[in-house]
Parts: structure tokens; sequence; C-alpha cells
């Protein structure tokens, strides 16, 4: 028996919507023929594809970085700005393409206004230089009449786009980015980068790049990071992609344990570094790039390709884990950002003609609309499993939230047996489940399920409205599953 206690009086921390953030690349079929395609009968008169913000509307994304990714480290965000037909194409060096330009900065801005969400804009911090990353800020934020200001209003933009997320430089720390930064290096580059941005806009929020290699020199950099711009960045932003190249599920599942460790370690760090340098602010985790990506994943030095990877089911499990992770470290970590959001290791997956939805699609979009603000510290245990240098790892992986305003609880639950439904009490410390519960279950036949154009619904989500009114609540959870209880606390 699996057992799930909730004590509503026992919150980890406040909730950041941000968490549920995406991330769109110059790259690929993501912005032109994915997001972007004018002339498309699916687009609407600005080229942006109806169909994908529709879908994009369902995962209630609230912010969106953009444009790379390794991208932004050649990126002139001049290019992109102004008449069309004016715009340079320019050879796109770290993915080898060619960049027309013809989305840019105030498409992408309108497009974010289309979904409710905010932009977030990493500058170039590789052949970049500060002159472009303090202009971009001010051509996006400014009020004054300056020349770039003026720039903004000639390009249809007469109100400030008020960016308030500005990334500096994209994964520094990995010798595949143009202008690969040493931590000396780039704590330089960020002090004043940041210093110089903030001039031009002291409202807007930094992240800088901490971790993307999380085998060297992290401590360093993030020592370095907070002596010299402590009192500059808001955010560290960390990377991870995780897969199952060896295809063992057990190993697959048990990553959940690595992020973890990955998670406290960084908090710690930050929270000695904090004491160390005398820092009050606050300076949170942004992960900021996030997902499942081995297929198609080139390796350093390999040939490129489009990186439109095909999910399954134990890759939505996956998804579901690593969001469970943020809501139990919710009080450090405030943003992450899925990537990507189309064609290109995304959630959706777009043809001229239609599109359809990756099996993780569905529990990022329960999570996005379930999740309350207030993580709970939910303690669970029961069933346990054993992977790579991993044992007594509970089969279950849990999180849970409550939301003041709804008086609502939500538990996040994923059953990581391949075989087994486990049968499951939730319990609640105080008071009693509402009436009615909703348990939604993302699944499907097998591990190996996945969706496409011709079987676009081989997993998704199902819904059942189930007895609650007492204090505990029982229910066979599916194998290969992720399940979230929703329902009033009274
Ligand atoms: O998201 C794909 C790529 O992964 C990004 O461009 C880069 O930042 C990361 O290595």
């Amino acid at each position: 028996m699996n057992h799930i206690n909730l004590d509503l009086k026992r919150p980890l921390g406040q909730i950041s919507h941000n968490l549920f953030g995406g991330f769109a690349e110059h790259l690929g079929r993501c912005i032109y023929g994915g997001l972007y395609e004018p002339g498309s009968p699916l687009a609407d008169s600005e080229g942006i594809r109806l169909d994908v913000l529709e879908a994009l509307k369902r995962l209630n994304m609230p912010v969106i970085r953009y444009p790379g990714g390794n991208f932004v480290s050649g990126y002139r965000w001049l290019d992109g700005v102004g008449p069309r037909e004016e715009r340079p194409a320019r050879a796109d060096l770290a993915w080898g393409a060619v960049e027309s330009n013809h989305f840019g900065t105030d498409e992408f801005v309108r497009f974010c206004r289309k979904l409710n969400a905010e932009p977030y804009l990493a500058v170039n911090c590789g052949d970049g230089d500060l002159r472009e990353a303090r202009d971009w800020v001010e051509y996006c934020n400014g009020t004054s009449d300056t020349a770039l200001v003026k720039m903004r209003r000639r390009n249809g933009a007469e109100e400030p786009h008020q960016v308030k997320y500005w990334g500096i430089g994209n994964e520094v720390d990995g010798p595949w980015q143009i202008g690969f930064k040493t931590p000396q290096e780039y704590a330089r580059a960020l002090t004043e980068y940041g210093k110089l941005m903030k001039w031009v806009d002291p409202s807007i929020q930094l992240i800088a790049s901490a971790v993307s290699v999380w085998e060297k020199d992290l401590v360093e950099r993030a020592q370095l990071m907070l002596e010299q711009a402590g009192n500059l960045i808001d955010y560290l932003g960390l990377h991870w992609y995780v897969g199952n190249p060896s295809h063992n599920f057990a190993e697959y599942m048990a990553t959940s344990e690595l992020i973890e460790a990955r998670l406290c370690a960084y908090e710690g760090l930050i929270r000695a570094l904090r004491l160390d340098n005398r820092i009050k602010r606050p300076i949170w985790i942004a992960v900021d790039e996030w997902n499942v990506w081995y297929r198609t994943h080139p390796g350093y030095g390999q040939p490129l390709n489009n990186l439109e990877e095909f999910y399954n089911l134990e890759d939505a499990l996956m998804t579901a884990i690593q969001m469970n992770a943020f809501i139990r470290h919710a009080h450090s970590v405030k943003m992450a950002n899925i990537a990507q959001i189309v064609n290109v290791i995304a959630p959706i997956f777009t043809r001229p003609e239609g599109l359809f939805l990756q099996t993780i699609f569905y529990p990022f979009e329960l999570y996005s609309r379930h999740c309350g603000e207030v993580a709970l510290d939910v303690q669970w245990e029961g069933d346990t499993f054993s992977a790579d240098q991993y044992s007594g790892v509970r089969v279950l992986d849990v999180a849970a939230t409550f939301s003041l305003g709804r008086k609502q609880a939500a538990v996040f639950v994923v059953n990581r047996s391949p075989d087994k439904a486990l049968e499951t009490t939730f319990t609640l410390n105080e008071g009693r489940f509402g009436d009615t519960l909703e348990l939604h279950v993302v699944n499907g036949h097998d591990l190996t399920s996945s969706n496409s154009f011709d079987q676009p619904n081989m997993v998704t989500t199902s819904v059942q409205a189930v007895m609650g009114g007492t204090k505990s609540f029982t229910c066979a959870l599916e194998p290969h599953s992720v399940t979230v209880l929703v329902g009033q606390v009274h």
C-alpha cells in the first residue's frame, strides 16, 4: 500500500507560475514553419499559426524565452527589426542555417502578448557586445525620445514593450557556444552587461547563464558570479536535458534523483554564497532550458539536425517528474522553461496542414492548469525500486500544491511502475476533501506509445469525477501513468 499525506500547515513556499514557461529559438522549424508561417491558411494576418496559438494557450505559459539558445550567441537583434524587405539574411553558425530575420523582436513580443505571456529576451554575450545589449533594452523598454525609441515607434510599437526578463548569454560554460567563457571571463562580462542594462531600465530582472555543464567549474562559476554581480542578478539560469539512451526504463525514471541532487546542491550553493557575500536580496533559480532530448541530440562536433524529437509515454512521465521537482523546490526555483515550444524538442508538432500534440504536452497542460500557489511539503511512502547507483527510490514520485483562493488541493503523482497499478491512499492531516474529486490521468497502452499525425491520441488525458467527502481517499494508480488529483479541502 502507498500513502500520500497532505498537511496544509506545512507549506514549502510560494509557487511562481513562471515554472510553466517556454522557450522558442531560431532553430529548425520552431519559428519558421512552426509558430510563424505567413501565407498559410492557418495563420493570422501577422503570420502567426492560429492552431499553434490555440494549442499553446492550453499550456498556459506565463513567460517565453527567446531568441536562443545557441543561436543568440551569434545574433544581431538589429537585423530583426524594421521593414522586412530591408532585413539582412545572415549565416547562423550555431545551427548551420541561414537566418532570414523575417521574425524578430517586435513580432516575438506581439506573439507573446497574444498568449498573455511575458517575453524573456536573452542577449548575445557570445560575439555580441555591451552596446548591443544595452541598446536592445532601450529599444524595447525606453520611453525618452531617443533614436532607438523612435525606431521602435516607427516599427509600429508606440508603447514600450516592457520586457521584464533579460538573460545575459546562453550556455557560456559550454565549448560549443560561440564565445564560450571561463568562469572569470563570464563573471566580468555579466557584471558589466548587468550594470548597463539595469542603468537603462532598473526595473528589469536579470538571469545569468550559470550551468549547462554539470561536471566542471559550477562552484567556481557561482562563486565568481555572486561575488561580482550578486547585487545585479536576480536568477541563476540552469539547463539540463535528460533521456533514456540505454533503453533502461528504471534507470530513466531514477533520473529524478539526479535532478533532486542538482537542485539541492545549487540551492545550498546560493545560500552559502549569499551568506558569504552578505547579499540580502534573494537570488532565484531559473531552469530556463529543460526537457527530454537524446534521440536527436547531435553531440558536440556531430552533424546538426532539426531536433525534431518524437516523444513517447515514458517521456511524458519524465516531464511530470521534472515538474514535480520544480514544485518541491518552489521556494528557490522561480522560473522554468520547457525547451522548446514547437517542433524542436517540443510538445507541439506541426506540418503545413495542421499539428498534433506530443505525449509531453499532456502532463504540462495538467500541471500548468491545476498547480496552486503554495507548494506543500508532502510526505509519502510505499513501494521502492533500485536503478543505477540509486536504491530505495519510491515508485511514486509526488508533489502537491494548495490554492488558497480556490481552497483547492492538487496532488501530482507519477506511478513509475511499468506494470503494476498501485493502491494509494491520499490522506489529509486536517479537514476533509470536497464531495467530488477529479482524477486526471495521462496514460497510454505501453511505455513506447507515441502520438503522430496518423495516431494523434495514443497518449492523452482522461478525466474522471470520483466521490470525496472524507479525510482519506483511496484509488489504484494505473501503471506508467501521471495522475493529478484535484479537489477542494474543507
Ligand atoms: O534547445 C536546444 C539547445 O540546447 C539550445 O540552443 C542550447 O542552449 C542547448 O544546448
